[in-house]
């Protein structure tokens, strides 16, 4: 069966889905306080037809799947498409991006159904802090979350931490400590500029270079492998008598693009190649006309060869995103 390789011949076998553009959260960076727009029921895709283009995506070379939204958690019916994404052959890796509000709940049986692991979006460790970047107070309900998902196994357990100067940056350090008593895997990600947010400035960004100064000057980090030849976005660090794992994405400073194996479906059934690339394509409306599986496969093959070979986020101009995260999932 041919393979997904896009025109850099970069194979391409990571698929994300966004399940659904709704949260409960409003996280500054992503959304309005009164939230955005939301898609009608009727255009987004319902799991029957998400499967199917996952199945013939794991045909043609997907072997790693991962779930986003806004948040996968609040979509009805979550567990039993997880459940058959499981059984789908070649899947090797299953898992899911969440912001862990109702994860504790969830944890046992997201296993039960067969995903492998989970990343949990967590910006401060702080009550009050929580509250003003997510708009919600549930900063004890996701540390209880991140707890039940290590008991149960969804592991390694993967934190996202978004790096904001002036905001969560005096954080960093009680982040990282946190990989002496738990295992997580801190990740922490250069905040990237997406349109909604007004919030983006140039000047509220910190590399991960500025960050990794940050840490060092407190205990050096060890680097796991060769960071220099990651094979997700993260580059991996620990500390000499960490438990956890230490990663940092970089997407402005040192993007990652050169290795970028992601396809992504958006929840109102698009396509899409590049996180920051607005050229989709639309698979819904064959998806609704009785298309044969071959007509499937044209498209994907399409959006694949169309995959931009980058993004230009960090040139001269700061090339802003359309689309807000809760719909492309990150
Ligand atoms: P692992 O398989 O656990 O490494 O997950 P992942 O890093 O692929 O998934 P996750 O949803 O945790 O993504 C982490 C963050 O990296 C996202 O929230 C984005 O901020 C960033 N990111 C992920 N994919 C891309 C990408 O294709 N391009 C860019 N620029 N950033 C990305
Ligand atoms: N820059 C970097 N990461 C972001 N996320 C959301 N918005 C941004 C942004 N502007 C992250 C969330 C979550 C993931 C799905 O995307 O923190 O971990
Ligand atoms: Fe929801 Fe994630 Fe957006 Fe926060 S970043 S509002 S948790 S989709």
């Amino acid at each position: 069966m041919s393979k997904l390789i896009d025109s850099y011949n970069r194979p391409i076998d990571y698929l994300r889905i966004s399940v659904t553009d709704r949260c409960n959260l409003r996280c500054v960076y992503c959304m309005p306080a009164d939230g955005i727009p939301l898609t009608e029921s009727e255009n987004i895709l319902r799991y029957e037809e998400l499967l199917r283009i996952a199945t013939i995506a794991v045909r043609h070379g997907v072997t790693k799947i991962r779930l986003t939204g806004g948040e996968p958690l609040v979509r009805k019916g979550i567990v039993g498409f997880i459940e058959e994404l499981a059984k789908l052959e070649g899947v090797e890796d299953l898992s899911l991006t969440t912001n862990g509000v109702l994860l504790k709940d969830f944890a046992a049986s997201l296993k039960k159904a067969g995903l492998k692991r989970i990343n949990v979006s967590l910006d401060s460790l702080k009550r009050d802090r929580f509250q003003k970047i997510t708009r919600g107070d549930f900063l004890s309900q996701v540390l209880e979350g991140l707890e039940e998902a290590e008991r149960i196994g969804l592991t390694p357990v993967k934190i996202n931490c978004v790096v904001i100067k002036e905001f969560n940056d005096d954080e960093i350090l009680d982040f990282a400590l946190l990989t002496k008593t738990k295992p997580y895997h801190i990740r922490f990600i250069e905040y990237m500029p997406f349109e909604v947010e007004e919030t983006w400035q140039k000047d509220k960004y910190i590399s991960t270079s500025e960050l990794m100064k940050i840490i060092n000057s407190f205990q050096e980090l060890i680097p796991l492998g060769n960071p220099e030849k990651r094979t997700g976005p993260a580059k991996r660090y620990r500390f000499k008598d960490g438990i956890g794992e230490i990663g940092l994405i970089s997407p402005v400073s040192d993007h990652f693009c050169s290795s970028c194996n992601r396809l992504r479906l958006t929840a109102d059934g698009k396509l899409r190649t590049c996180l920051f690339s607005d050229d989709e394509v639309d698979i819904k409306t064959a998806l609704r006309s009785d298309c044969t599986d071959k007509e499937l496969e044209d498209l994907l093959f399409n959006a694949v060869r169309k995959k931009p070979e980058r993004h230009n986020i960090n040139e001269n101009i700061f090339k802003k995103c359309s689309r807000t995260m809760s719909f492309i999932g990150g």
